[in-house]
């Protein structure tokens, strides 16, 4: 099922986020795509807030990823530096996946390495502050939710 969602502004986004957010489990894997600066690391910064989260939410630049903890732990990757994950990278990656719910900016660098995505979401640019949020999921209840 796709779930098209209009935002107009950063605060809609993370309110967006989370009420998906809410709904994830552990091992959950979100997958969080689009251009650059269209506010994937938004959307991260709302889904870790609605889970409890209150350290600062910023994108991982000098690692791969950050580990939060809240009400439950929280994994934020980002392989935008990433070209094809090697055996040694996934290695790398793994502890972010253990006992966590994970979301991933720029998956397409995963090179398919990644564990299946519970939900895939993207976000268009549409001028100004506006974007177009499609959230991909085999699972309608979940996406049924979010509207
Ligand atoms: N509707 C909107 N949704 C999300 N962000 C928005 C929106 N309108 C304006 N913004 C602004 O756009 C910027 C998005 O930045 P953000 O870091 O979230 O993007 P990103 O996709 O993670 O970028 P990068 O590709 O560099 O990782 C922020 O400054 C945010 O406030
Ligand atoms: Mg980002």
């Amino acid at each position: 099922m796709r779930l098209s969602l209009a935002s107009a502004s950063a605060e809609e986004t993370e309110a967006i986020a989370a009420r998906l957010a809410v709904r994830l489990e552990p091992d959950d894997v979100v997958t969080v795509s689009g251009e650059l600066g269209s506010g994937k690391t938004t959307f991260v910064r709302g889904a870790c807030r609605a889970l409890g989260i209150t350290a600062t939410v910023t994108s991982p630049t000098f690692t791969i990823g950050h580990r939060y903890e809240g009400r439950s732990e929280v994994s934020h990757l980002d392989l935008y530096r990433y070209d094809g994950l090697q055996g040694a990278d996934w290695g790398d990656l793994e502890p972010y996946f253990e006992n966590a719910i994970v979301f991933v900016e720029w998956p397409e660098a995963g090179g398919g390495a990644l564990p299946p995505e519970r939900v895939a979401v993207s976000i268009r640019h549409r001028g100004g502050d506006g974007r177009l949020i499609e959230l991909v999921s085999t699972e309608s209840a979940l996406l049924e939710g979010v509207e």
